[in-house]
């Protein structure tokens, strides 16, 4: 891993136990992704979206309400906008110039994009029926927050477990677990893997 890749796995494990320290990480988190962003498309492997795919597979209701948290350039929002042609969704990122290729990159009116911390997020409880985050570190009050009653997290890591932002399959379904999160459900594919959780 790169100096930069061991930082975000760093930030990951110290922020997932200890979300209240984000606060001292947000700043070069998102000043080294800024950086990354001119680029960031170019760093990707051929099935890095994957993981995301096949556990979306899982779901048995389209959704109508999306939120892609850490969306960078928006990959994984424009992947759910096609697959799901009458759902609104929203890519979230804290990094401006990621935002902007999102912004260059999509050419859908029902995908919008915001900057936003998802450690504290401008939406209403229960605001959407599906969260997903691909690659990112998750915040999982916010993640209770804002999924409806019986809408659904999806959690994916394009390179499992040596992907720089990870986080165990055992941790991700207590954290969820804690906050009313049921229904699991684990999927490898290409070189990464994927949970899925109901809200109840
Ligand atoms: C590893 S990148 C993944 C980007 C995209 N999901 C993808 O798969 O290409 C992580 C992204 O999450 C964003 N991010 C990290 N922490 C965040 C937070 N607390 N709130 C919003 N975005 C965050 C970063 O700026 C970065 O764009």
């Amino acid at each position: 891993m790169t100096f930069g890749q061991r930082f975000a796995r760093f930030t990951t494990d110290v922020v997932v136990r200890h979300p209240g320290l984000w606060r001292f990480f947000r700043g070069p988190l998102r000043r080294e992704f800024d950086r990354l962003a001119p680029r960031w498309d170019s760093l990707r492997g051929p099935d890095s979206l994957a993981p995301l795919e096949a556990v979306l597979d899982r779901l048995e209701t389209p959704p109508q309400r999306v939120l892609d948290l850490g969306t960078g350039t928006g990959i994984a929002a424009r992947l759910v906008g096609s697959r799901y042609p009458e759902a609104d969704v929203v890519g979230v990122d804290v990094a401006e110039r990621m935002l902007d290729e999102a912004r260059r990159l999509t050419d859908s009116q029902r995908i919008t994009y915001r900057q936003a911390d998802a450690e504290r997020l401008p939406f209403d409880r229960g605001s959407f029926d599906l969260v997903t985050l691909n690659n990112m570190i998750p915040f999982f009050d916010e993640l209770a927050r804002v999924t409806t009653s019986n809408g659904h997290v999806a959690v994916a890591f394009t390179a499992g477990a040596e992907t720089p932002i990870y986080v165990r399959p055992e941790r991700l379904r207590s954290e969820l677990s804690r906050r009313g999160f049921a229904e699991f459900a684990e999927v490898s594919a290409g070189r990464g893997t994927a949970l899925l959780a109901r809200r109840s």
